[in-house]
Parts: C-alpha cells; sequence; structure tokens
C-alpha cells in the first residue's frame, strides 16, 4: 500500500465518478470555529503569522467535514508583505497596501522575497502536515502575479482592475520589471511551502478574467509559465493548478502553454466546455458558492450537474470561487453526502 491521496490519483488522470472534494476559502467565517479563532489575533496579518493559529484554521475544516485537501491559511497577499509593501486588512473593507505604482516605488521593494518574515507560514505547514489524517492533501498556494500586482499598483481591490491595466498600458516596462519580481518572489515562495511539505500547490489568478487577450498572454499566461518552470525545476513531481478565474475563453491555452497539472474552473465555466478541457488536464470546479448558500434541491442538482459531465474524467470537485461568509453548515454536509454518494 501506498499513501497516495485521492487528489494525487486525479493528478494521475484517474477518473473518479466520485471524486475528491475540498473547497475553496473553506477555512472561513462561515465556520464558528473559525470566528472564535480569529477573535484571538489582533489583525488579519497577525492571524496568518501566528503559525498555531493558521495551523488550526487550516484544520478546522478538514476535522468538520474530512475534505480530501487542507489549504494552508494564510493569504496571498503576505507576498507583498515580505516584499516590504505595507499591507494591511480593514475589518469589513479589504486589504489596503501602499501603492507601488512608480518607479520609485518599486526601487523601495526588496529586490528578494524575506523568507524570514515568511517563516511562520512555513511553519502552518509543518505543524499541519504533522495532525493531517492519512490521505488528506495539505495544498499550499500563491497568487499570481496579475492579480497580485492589481492590488500592489492599486493599494487596495477595485472592481475593473484598471489602475494595474493603465499602468500596463502606459508604462509596460514598469509594469514588466513588477510582475517579473513577483514570478521570482512566488517560485521562492512555493518552492520553499513544498519543502516544508506542501504536496501541490494552487496559483489563484483572481482578476484573470478581465483582461483583453494579448494582455492576458503578457500579464497571465506568461508569468504563470515561469512560475511553474521555476517550481517543476526543483519539484518536479509535484502537482500545480492553476486557476485563471474569469478566463473561460483562455482555458485551453492556458492548459496548454503553462505546463500547470490541472486547471481551475470558475462558476461561469460552461460543463461542455469544461468536459473537452479535462481531456486535456484534470479539471477542479466548478459549483456556484450561491447555491450552495442556497442549498435543498438547487445544490443537488447543480452538483449532480458537475458530476454528470466531469466525473467521467479526472476532477477534484470544488466550488468556481470562495465560500461565502453566510453559507450554511448544513449544506456544506449535504454537498459532501452528495459528492460521495452516501
Ligand atoms: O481557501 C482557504 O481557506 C485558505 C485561505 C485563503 C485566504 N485568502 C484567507 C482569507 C486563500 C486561499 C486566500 C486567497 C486570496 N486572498 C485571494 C485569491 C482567491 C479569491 O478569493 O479570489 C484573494 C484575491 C485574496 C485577497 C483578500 N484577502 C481579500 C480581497 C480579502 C478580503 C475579502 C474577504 O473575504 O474578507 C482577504 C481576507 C481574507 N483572506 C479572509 C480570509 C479567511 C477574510 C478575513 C477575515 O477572516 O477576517
Amino acid at each position: 500500500m501506498t499513501d497516495e491521496t485521492a487528489l494525487q490519483r486525479v493528478f494521475r488522470g484517474q477518473s473518479n465518478p466520485r471524486p475528491p472534494i475540498w473547497l475553496m476559502r473553506q477555512a472561513g467565517r462561515y465556520l464558528p470555529e473559525y470566528r472564535a479563532l480569529r477573535a484571538k489575533a489582533p489583525s488579519f496579518l497577525d492571524f496568518c503569522y501566528d503559525s498555531d493559529l493558521a495551523a488550526e484554521a487550516t484544520l478546522q475544516p478538514i476535522r468538520r467535514f474530512g475534505f480530501d485537501a487542507a489549504i494552508l491559511f494564510t493569504d496571498i497577499l503576505v507576498v507583498p508583505d515580505a516584499l516590504g509593501v505595507k499591507v494591511g486588512f480593514e475589518e469589513g473593507e479589504g486589504p489596503r497596501l501602499a501603492p507601488v505604482a512608480t518607479a520609485e516605488a518599486l526601487a523601495a521593494l526588496r529586490g528578494e522575497i524575506d523568507l524570514d518574515r515568511l517563516a511562520p507560514v512555513f511553519e502552518t505547514i509543518r505543524k499541519v502536515k504533522a495532525k493531517l489524517p492519512g490521505g488528506t492533501a495539505l495544498l499550499g498556494f500563491c497568487g499570481a502575479p496579475w492579480t497580485v500586482t492589481s492590488y500592489m499598483v492599486a493599494g487596495r481591490g477595485v472592481a475593473d482592475q484598471a489602475p494595474a491595466r493603465l499602468l500596463a498600458y502606459r508604462d509596460p516596462n514598469l509594469f514588466q520589471a513588477l510582475t517579473d519580481r513577483l514570478v521570482d518572489a512566488s517560485i521562492v515562495y512555493l518552492n520553499a511551502q513544498i519543502e516544508a511539505g506542501a504536496d501541490a500547490v494552487q496559483i489563484f489568478d483572481s482578476w484573470a478574467g478581465i483582461l483583453p487577450s494579448g494582455e492576458f498572454r503578457k500579464w497571465c499566461v506568461a508569468p504563470l509559465g515561469r512560475i511553474v518552470a521555476g517550481v517543476k525545476r526543483l519539484w518536479p513531481r509535484i502537482p500545480i493548478i492553476a486557476f485563471p478565474r474569469g478566463a473561460n475563453q483562455h482555458l485551453h491555452e492556458v492548459a496548454r502553454a503553462t505546463g500547470a497539472d490541472a486547471i481551475g474552473l470558475d462558476t461561469s465555466t460552461d460543463l461542455a466546455l469544461a468536459a473537452d478541457l479535462q481531456r486535456l488536464k484534470p479539471v477542479q470546479g466548478n459549483l456556484d458558492p450561491l447555491v450552495l448558500l442556497a442549498g435543498g434541491e438547487a445544490l443537488d442538482s447543480a452538483a449532480d450537474d458537475i458530476l454528470a459531465a466531469l466525473g467521467g474524467g479526472p476532477l477534484i470537485f470544488n466550488l468556481g470561487h470562495g465560500i461565502l461568509p453566510q453559507t450554511p453548515i448544513a449544506h456544506v454536509e449535504r454537498l459532501i453526502r452528495r459528492v460521495r454518494g452516501f
């Protein structure tokens, strides 16, 4: 017997009518035990950098639901933090960063990511790994350069990513230099997560879908490909999931051109397109977080549709975006029973 996880079997291309399941943002505010834990840290970043609290947050949804994968509890914005950007999370308002939109601001960043600052993240991985049940995979992650730089340039989340898109048009050399910094930092960061014990990693490109094709190639496909190559050079057997949210018309290109091992699908991806994509690469997704919130028969039938369309090929069942804080726990339990067939 090997201790191969259900996720590893999917990455090997195995189909399973009862696929493994985990949920994006499975550690979070919909769980009372998360809210209690979160209250122990003065700020969200303090929470991320406290390896006891972060390990506990990572394990909570595993204990409660027995998901097939745990995802490291931290945030994509620890990378700019470890490049020397001032990062904060305003309660109820989302992230705030000191904007990096000029050559001077870029020059003030660290040349290399500060792994000492991120030491608690790697410590979290080691603590989780020691407690994770056999057969449960541990996922590390980072944000893709386009998504992270869009927060860095704007200094906050904005609906249309206009500040980053404008900078990329007005000063492509500066934007390229910023992207390069994130590519290098992401490679070092993911390699260190894997060294600490991550079994696979996911790259979240949450704002990929907003870009026109030419820009998508420059700022999403190319950097993703470089990160995959940089990780594969050290860790050729560690699977990498790319999640280019909102980029339906480009999914085949991402699958072919980046070297990623699996593609994360968002809620909007048509299941016939997903099934076609699945002939190239394993896929992950893509239940609507709102149907999970709604529950009942709508939930059952949406889950069944995904299983019917994609259960015949390599599939990791997931949401199409993060779970919503108002989601009832009973609906998550119902979904897991439906997917596992009991
Ligand atoms: O999935 C998990 O359970 C692991 C943890 C995780 C978090 N953020 C914790 C978090 C992961 C994988 C992320 C990724 C992340 N962070 C993304 C990419 C995925 C996506 O959702 O598109 C992005 C864009 C961010 C940036 C970010 N972090 C925003 C915009 C916010 C504020 C919005 C919000 O939901 O509050 C955060 C904060 C954040 N990151 C929270 C959590 C649990 C909520 C903060 C809290 O608990 O007080």
